[in-house]
């Protein structure tokens, strides 16, 4: 479904509010020494596109304006906020609740293309399906648009705010979040930004993987935009051949490491390699070069956990499981015997 909007007043439309640090993902610019490059861009602030966002929330103009464009949604209000999309939830007469995202003109289209391409490829009940798509005209530009099942509940990171996951959820978000990654593996689909940003909790306990928006299709050329030779990716939670863009050897095992930082986190309540880090530098550093400490968790199968956590977060991908296939049947095996 296309649909296509008139110009209206859209004076108000801003993108992006400020999120914390460790969050961000970024695109080093092309540079044979990464660390400097990465360090030239943390000192200029800038994001993908070179430009600077206006850190501002929606404000009446936004709403007058996406209330009249989009007549078919109802109670619209503001969601959670990425640095290149408007995030809102609505009412659907026949869809329910949904969200809709609007994408900043400056996004690349062939990457918004790639990332709807993605959520529809990937046969999965664990990734929200998107409903509708088309385009919309408005003062700041052409914007694509996305209307997508709304997951009722919270992201990973603002239910960590509460303290870590109790072994109950740690298990439920572990086989959860695994059976999302198997199934994009089995479409040839590398996520690349799994962190608890990317991941919403239901108020039913079940886990859900979102944004696609860096995914990568193995079986597609890659885009490599002319100014950004190295790819984008974020700090603590990728691995060294992704930080490094050896384009070649990126496969789901990339994946793997950033679920098995991202379930360390959930045991512990911290972010192993970010934690105490003076900067993204030295995250990356200590991902390079430190294995983390194993883990130790108030259950029987503790031992066993710690051992599939270790073998997931190898800086050295040939040290990981395989596949993600792999790594779910390891974890099957504990729960198993739990
Ligand atoms: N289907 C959904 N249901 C409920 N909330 C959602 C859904 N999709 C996104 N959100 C909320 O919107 C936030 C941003 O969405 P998303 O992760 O897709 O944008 P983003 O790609 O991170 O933006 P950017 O990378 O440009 O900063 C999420 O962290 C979440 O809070
Ligand atoms: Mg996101």
């Amino acid at each position: 479904m296309l649909r296509r909007f008139q110009k209206r007043d859209l004076s108000g439309l801003a993108f992006g509010v400020p999120r914390s640090v460790s969050s961000h993902s970024i695109y080093p610019q092309a540079h044979p020494g990464l660390y400097l490059t990465l360090l030239g861009y943390l000192m200029t602030g800038r994001g993908n596109s070179g430009q600077t966002l206006s850190h501002h929330m929606p404000n009446q103009n936004t709403f007058t304006w996406i209330t009249s464009s989009f007549p078919e949604l109802s109670n619209i209000q503001t969601l959670g906020q990425g640095g290149q999309k408007l995030v809102f939830s609505g009412q659907h007469a026949s869809e329910g609740n949904v969200v809709l995202k609007i994408i900043h003109p400056s996004q690349d289209p062939e990457g918004v293309r790639r990332e709807i391409l993605a959520v529809q490829q990937i046969a999965t009940i664990r990734v929200p399906r998107i409903l509708a798509v088309g385009r919309v005209d408005t003062p700041i530009g052409s914007c694509i648009w996305i209307r997508e099942q709304r997951i009722v509940g919270q992201t990973l990171r603002e239910r960590l705010q509460a303290g870590p996951l109790s072994i109950d959820e740690l298990f439920t978000f572990g086989t959860q979040v695994l059976e999302a990654l198997a199934d994009a593996e089995k479409a040839n689909i590398v996520h690349r930004d799994v962190k608890p940003e990317n991941i919403m909790m239901d108020t039913n306990g079940n886990y859900w993987l979102l944004d696609f928006g860096i995914s990568r299709h193995l079986t597609m050329t890659p885009i490599t935009p002319a100014a950004h030779a190295f790819g984008k990716f974020t700090p603590g939670y990728a691995p060294p051949e992704q930080f490094r863009n050896i384009q070649n050897v990126i496969d789901s095992r990339a994946d793997l490491l950033a679920y098995g930082v991202t379930f360390y986190e959930c045991a512990i309540g911290r972010q192993p390699f970010q934690y105490g880090a003076a900067n993204p530098l030295e995250v990356l550093r200590r991902v390079e070069n430190d294995a983390l400490p194993r883990l130790s968790l108030p259950c029987a199968a503790s031992g066993s956990l710690s051992d599939l956590i270790s073998a997931l977060t190898q800086r050295r991908r040939d040290h990981r499981p395989l596949t993600v296939v792999d790594a779910q049947s390891w974890f099957q095996d504990i729960v198993n015997a739990k």
